[in-house]
């Protein structure tokens, strides 16, 4: 009898142990950073400005490339309106429609012309002539 009762505490605490290996590890994923919402007024998937309109552009505007060609850029409304073309011209971006305008009120604001601290100004060279 005290064999049976041997061999069933030992089947008892296999289970407990296999049950234990078992349970999931989330310590992983809880350090990872959320995909969605907003930390410190940044969009924490997108990286973009979370004001205004910038759910349009994370709608409209990331399915071809990162956000980070956005946020590393700086232009006018005019500059921004030529580069949407480009892309239009170029590269199958879909027509706006109403969405352009809040879409380039966004960008305008967040990513202006004359804010340098992104972007470095081009470097003055000096060229000379090679002699032969
Ligand atoms: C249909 C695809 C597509 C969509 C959608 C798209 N783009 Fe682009 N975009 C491109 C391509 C292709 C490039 C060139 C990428 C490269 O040079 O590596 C580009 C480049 C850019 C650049 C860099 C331009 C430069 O002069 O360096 C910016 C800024 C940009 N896109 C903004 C946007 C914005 C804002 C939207 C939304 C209105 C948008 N893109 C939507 C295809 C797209």
């Amino acid at each position: 009898m005290s064999k049976l009762r041997t061999i069933s505490c030992f089947y008892l605490a296999g289970l407990l142990a296999l049950g234990y290996a078992c349970q999931t590890d989330t310590s992983e994923t809880e350090s990872l950073p959320p995909t969605t919402g907003v930390v410190a007024g940044v969009d924490t998937l997108t990286g973009l400005i979370a004001q205004g309109d910038y759910l349009l552009v994370k709608g409209n505007c990331l399915a071809c490339h990162s956000s980070k060609l956005i946020t590393q850029n700086r232009a006018t409304r005019e500059g921004w309106l030529r580069m949407i073309r480009w892309m239009q011209h170029k590269h199958g971006l879909q027509d706006l429609g109403d969405r352009e305008g809040p879409i380039l009120d966004y960008l305008a604001e967040h990513y202006a012309a004359g804010d340098e601290t992104v972007r470095r100004q081009p470097l003055e060279v000096n060229w000379y002539e090679l002699e032969q």
